[in-house]
C-alpha cells in the first residue's frame, strides 16, 4: 500500500475501531508487510506524547528471516540459561510456557524492535545531584522514559490494527536484549524495550476482555 492508500485508510478506520477492535495477534499469514505501511505506522506511533518532547525512541525494523530466526536462537540462548538455574529447578512447564510466549514473534513477517534511549530530565538531574539511589528516583519519577516508549508502542499497535495487521507488543523477548541489541547492530546507551511481531492475522481479532470501567475509575 502506498503512503497516501495507507493515510486514507487509517482516516476511515476511527479512533473507536482503531483502538477498541484491537487485540494481540500471535499468529500470522506469511504476507509481507510493506516497508510503506511500516513507515506510515511509525509516523503515527512517534505522535505519542513523551516526556519533554525528548523522542528517546529508535525503530528497527527486520523483515529478514535470517536476523528474525538468529533473535528467536538469542532468546532460546537466554532462556536455556534461565532453565540450568537452580532456583527454577522443576520449573520445566513454566519455562516451556514462557517460551512460547517469547519465540512466537519469529513467525510473523516482520518483527520490530524497539528501543530506549536514556533521558535524565530537569528534575532526573536534581534528584542525581542530591545522590538518591536510582530505587528513590524512580519512585519520585516513575520512568517517564519507559512511559513514553509504552505510549509509542501503543500507538505502533493501533496503527497496524486500522491498516489491517495484528501485532503483539511483547517484553519477554528483552530477556535476550545483549544478544538482540547484538545481532542488530545497536550500541548502547541504546537499550532494548520491547519487540512488536506484526503482520496480516491468521484468524479472527477478538478484543479480549476488560474490568468494567467502575472497577478501575473513580472520581473524588
Ligand atoms: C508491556 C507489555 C508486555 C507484553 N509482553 C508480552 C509478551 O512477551 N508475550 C506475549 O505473548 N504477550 C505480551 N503482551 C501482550 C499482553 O499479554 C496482552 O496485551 C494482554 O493479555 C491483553 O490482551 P490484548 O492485547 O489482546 O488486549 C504484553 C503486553 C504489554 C503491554
Amino acid at each position: 500500500m502506498n503512503i497516501d492508500a495507507a493515510r486514507r485508510q487509517l482516516a476511515e478506520a476511527g479512533l473507536q475501531s482503531a483502538v477498541g477492535g484491537r487485540a494481540s495477534v500471535r499468529r500470522f499469514l506469511p504476507d509481507p508487510v510493506p516497508r510503506e505501511d511500516v513507515t506510515t505506522m511509525v509516523e503515527l506511533a512517534v505522535r505519542a506524547a513523551n516526556a519533554g518532547n525528548a523522542q528517546m525512541w529508535r525503530f528497527v525494523a527486520v523483515d529478514d528471516a535470517v536476523t528474525q530466526v538468529a533473535m528467536r536462537q538469542a532468546v532460546d540462548d537466554a532462556i536455556d540459561e534461565m532453565a540450568a538455574w537452580p532456583q527454577l529447578a522443576g520449573s520445566s512447564k513454566e519455562i516451556k510456557a514462557l517460551r512460547a510466549y517469547a519465540t512466537f514473534f519469529v513467525d510473523a513477517p516482520l518483527v520490530m524492535a524497539v528501543f530506549g534511549l536514556p533521558y535524565l530530565s530537569r528534575a532526573d538531574e536534581m534528584l542525581l545531584a542530591r545522590g538518591l539511589s536510582t530505587e528513590e528516583r524512580d519512585r519520585l519519577r516513575a520512568r517517564p522514559d519507559l512511559q513514553s516508549i509504552g505510549a509509542a508502542v501503543q500507538l505502533f499497535c493501533s496503527a497496524a490494527h486500522a491498516l489491517g495487521y495484528g501485532s503483539c507488543w511483547m517484553t519477554a523477548p528483552v530477556l535476550a536484549a545483549p544478544g538482540i541489541e547484538g545481532l542488530l547492530g545497536v550500541e548502547p546507551p541504546a537499550r532494548l524495550v520491547a519487540v512488536v511481531p506484526v503482520g496480516r492475522p491468521a484468524g479472527a481479532v477478538n478484543p479480549t476482555s476488560r474490568r468494567p470501567v467502575g472497577e478501575v475509575l473513580e472520581f473524588r
